[in-house]
């Protein structure tokens, strides 16, 4: 095992009624004057909002709430709501909802602590130097955003739109309520594409350039067979606790960085990403769901790279679905037939024509590999790393 270092300082707070836990942990964190930033309309509609806002007043604690963040968040929502935040003067943030509510509330916490900064700024290579408390309260299990370093947001102002994500320890939230029963309101589409999202947060640190650590190894493969387990009774029960709750504990576990801890830099695998990147280039495009984005395209990418490490595509297949099979190609193929049927138990698309409804042209498949490649300036993935033309080839292949 080798050197590193791992920090995880989100408190969690899980269970029923948790969200009745709000101002309190508001005010362990110093917060008096809370902007609280929400999505469409689930979160008034199930009279969450009214409830957290309540909470606050009862408290003391004077609040504002805004809504209107869309999935595939836009920065210029976020603009917005960081200069009403501003002009309430919040000292503290409060997101609630999934990755798209979050991931604008940390781009919100950032402007606020420095207003001088244009949100597009940290996405494009300014360092966030500090932020504002920030605190979740989650409402869909996916995209781990409750407790990850990371933010997305797609970029609506200019002439061809691009979803970016940025890595930061200030966007590591102060807690994250997490009640189970919050995510019971969920369209089954969501609940699979969530699931879909948190198999692939550990994926992608499974499938590392460098190895190592069989801890991490046997956390990421338990992680894998519980969602594999409870993601499907999800979908079909959407009020059935146990199931709900693993998947949510699950979400945040995928996304948390244990499951990726092991050989390379200073706090985890580097991992390898590819697929994510390949699935935010489609959102950007066709505002395409993210969950759907990638098991659209994982198939083709596995087929792509399993040459780099069979074995490690066979241990996938043998430690997560008990493939008895002592040929590594053998094994590999049949874990990726495997997780096909899982991610179809899921309800979700394995190709771009079940995905987008039509098949892309070769125009279309240009566009998406010039929007992956930042305009064929980048290569993306470590286990196998792919430039233009082999990410061209994976979205033909998963046409
Ligand atoms: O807007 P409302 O009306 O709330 O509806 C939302 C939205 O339409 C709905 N929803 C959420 N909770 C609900 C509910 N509907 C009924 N009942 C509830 N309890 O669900 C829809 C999707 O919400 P969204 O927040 O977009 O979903 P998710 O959590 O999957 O977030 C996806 C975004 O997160 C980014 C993705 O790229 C995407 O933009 N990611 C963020 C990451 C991070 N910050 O660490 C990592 C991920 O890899 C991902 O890239
Ligand atoms: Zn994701």
């Amino acid at each position: 095992m080798e050197k590193f270092v791992y920090c995880s300082p989100t408190k969690i707070v899980f269970g029923r009624a948790a969200e009745e836990k709000t101002a309190g942990l508001v005010k362990e964190n110093g917060g008096t004057r809370v902007f609280i930033i929400y999505g469409g309309q689930s979160a008034v509609k199930s009279g969450l909002i009214g409830r957290i806002s309540s909470n606050l007043a009862e408290a003391g604690i004077e609040n504002q709430a805004m809504g209107g963040v869309v999935p595939n968040p836009l920065v210029s929502t976020a603009r917005e709501m960081a200069k009403a935040a501003l002009a309430f003067k919040a000292d503290f943030i409060l997101g609630v909802g999934g990755g798209s509510v979050l991931d604008t509330a940390k781009a919100v916490a950032h402007t606020v602590a420095s207003p001088e900064h244009d949100i597009w700024d940290f996405w494009t290579g300014t360092k966030v130097e500090k932020t504002t408390p920030l605190g979740a309260v989650l409402t869909i299990s996916a995209a781990g955003s409750e407790t990850s370093n990371s933010a997305v947001l797609t970029n609506d102002t200019i002439e061809t739109p691009t979803k970016r994500g940025i890595t930061t320890e200030l966007n590591r939230p102060k807690f994250a309520i997490m009640n189970p029963e919050l995510t019971m309101t969920l369209p089954k589409y969501q609940i699979g594409a969530g699931a879909a999202d948190i198999f692939m947060h550990t994926h992608e640190r499974y499938f590392a350039a460098v190895l190592g650590n069989h801890l991490t190894d046997e956390m990421a493969e338990g992680l894998f067979r519980d969602i594999i387990k409870y993601g499907p009774v999800g979908v079909k029960e959407p009020d059935n606790y146990e199931a709900m709750s693993e998947i949510m504990w699950c979400g945040s576990v995928s996304h948390i960085g244990l499951t990726g801890i092991g050989a390379q830099g200073d706090t985890a695998r580097e991992g390898d990403w590819a697929c994510h990147q390949l699935g935010m280039a489609i959102s950007a495009i066709y505002d395409s769901t993210h969950g759907a984005t990638l098991t659209a395209v994982w198939a083709a990418w596995s087929r792509y790279v399993m040459k780099n490490n069979i074995a490690r595509f066979a241990q996938f297949a043998r430690k997560v679905y008990g493939i008895n099979v002592c040929d590594d190609e053998i094994a590999a193929e049949m874990g990726i037939v495997c997780t096909n049927e899982f991610f179809r138990s899921l309800g979700m698309p394995l190709s771009l024509t079940e995905l987008l409804g039509h098949a892309p042209s070769d125009e279309e498949i240009e566009a998406l590999a010039t929007e992956c490649t930042y305009g064929k300036t980048r290569k993306i993935g470590s286990f196998a790393s792919l430039d233009y033309d082999d990410i061209a080839a994976i979205y033909n292949n998963c046409r």
